[in-house]
């Protein structure tokens, strides 16, 4: 096993990584100082394959545990599924010791962490992410919220979990297209901050999608402490967080555009990923062997790297601005310098879309 240690003051917890550690879940959660409570959120699928091995090993270490299983999929990170939490710690008489356990992906994870967040002004939690994406970034760094009818995830907190438990076993059970999209986000990791993590990723590609689990552990290993380095630096991005949005901008425009059917987060990503390469290769800041190599991983892995014909890079406006992360008109777009480095850039949403067609 190893560990990683997230280092944020009195905010600061470990990332354990490993083989079969959701048998070993409650011993690590005793060991973050939980109290006899603990209420695990997962969907329906995760429920049969890996809520019975985390709820026998906390009952055997004597915690109470009661499961909160709610929908599977993007559209119920909303208020109806976040009021099923609130419900049942209700009705359980849940105390400010007791504990939520995400159990799942980034929807169970950031449905969970807010519900932790709000519940009697906040609750301790636990994320044990069991898909790739949430593996190396969403179950980190403390981001958690719901979406709203206007845009995703409008409606959120920071706030850090206690303690982060990475099985990667769990991803034997992972829909192969899912563990794909989330390789977009170890891509990321390589293209933004480190060039040995990209060369490994082109050399041993076949490996890592045949599941390797040698090689998946330092892989996640290194995004995740990656991910750690941009989140003590920068706990909630006032600034240099946003370095994290590589391929986000144009990502995020295309899945809410599509309407959160067509693309899976990371495919989305992989495409915003490739398009901000080529911008900052005609911004004069990428060079033309670090923008093929980008989009040949990125082909190479099964992710798509072109916005679909059918869409033109205009409609992608509108769907820029309602970003939260626009600010007075503008955009702050991370170009990449290279592989391993990045800059930021304030483009408006009209600029992007220029740069897109290359005009
Ligand atoms: N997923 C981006 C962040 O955590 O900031």
């Amino acid at each position: 096993m190893r560990t990683l240690t997230v280092n944020l003051g009195a905010r600061s917890y470990p990332i354990y990584l490993g083989r079969e550690l959701l048998a070993q879940a409650g011993e690590f959660i005793q060991r973050a100082g939980c109290g006899e409570k603990v209420g695990i959120v997962t969907h329906p699928k995760l429920a049969e394959l890996y809520l019975p091995i985390l709820e026998e090993s906390l009952k055997r270490t004597g915690f109470r545990v009661v499961s909160v299983i709610i929908p599977e999929g993007e559209e119920h990170k909303n208020f109806a599924s976040l009021s099923l939490i609130y419900d049942r710690l209700i009705e359980e008489r849940f105390d400010r010791g007791s504990c939520v356990v995400a159990l799942g992906g980034g929807v169970v994870g950031d449905l969970a962490g807010f519900a932790a967040a709000t519940f009697l002004r906040g609750v301790p939690y636990v994320q044990v992410p069991t898909t790739l994406l949430a593996q190396v970034d969403s179950s980190v760094g403390g981001k958690t919220g719901v979406n709203h009818r206007a845009g995703k995830n409008l409606i959120g907190a920071f706030y850090q979990p206690r303690l982060v438990i990475i099985d990667v076993e769990a991803l034997r059970t992972l829909p192969p297209r899912e563990f794909v999209a989330g390789l977009a986000e170890v891509i990321k990791y390589g293209v933004i901050a480190d060039p040995k993590l990209f060369a490994l990723l082109e050399q041993k590609l076949d490996r890592l999608l045949g599941l390797d689990r040698e090689l998946l552990v330092d892989v996640i290993a290194t995004s995740c402490a990656i991910k750690a380095q941009v989140v003590e630096r920068d706990e909630q991005e006032e600034d240099y967080r946003s370095v994290l949005n590589f391929g986000h901008t144009v990502g995020h425009a295309l899945e809410a555009l599509t309407g959160y059917g067509k693309f899976l987060h990371g495919e989305a990503v992989a495409v915003g990923m490739v398009q901000a390469a080529a911008i900052s290769s005609r911004q004069g800041v990428c060079d033309e062997t670090s923008q093929r190599r980008i989009s040949e991983l990125v082909q190479n892995a099964g992710l798509p790297t072109e916005i679909p014909s059918g869409i033109e890079p205009r409609e992608l406006i509108q769907a820029m601005e309602v970003d939260k992360k626009s600010l007075g008109g503008k955009i702050k777009f991370v170009l990449c310098r290279g592989i391993g480095a990045t800059q930021f850039v304030w483009f408006s949403a009209e600029e992007i879309v220029a740069q897109l067609a290359g005009e």
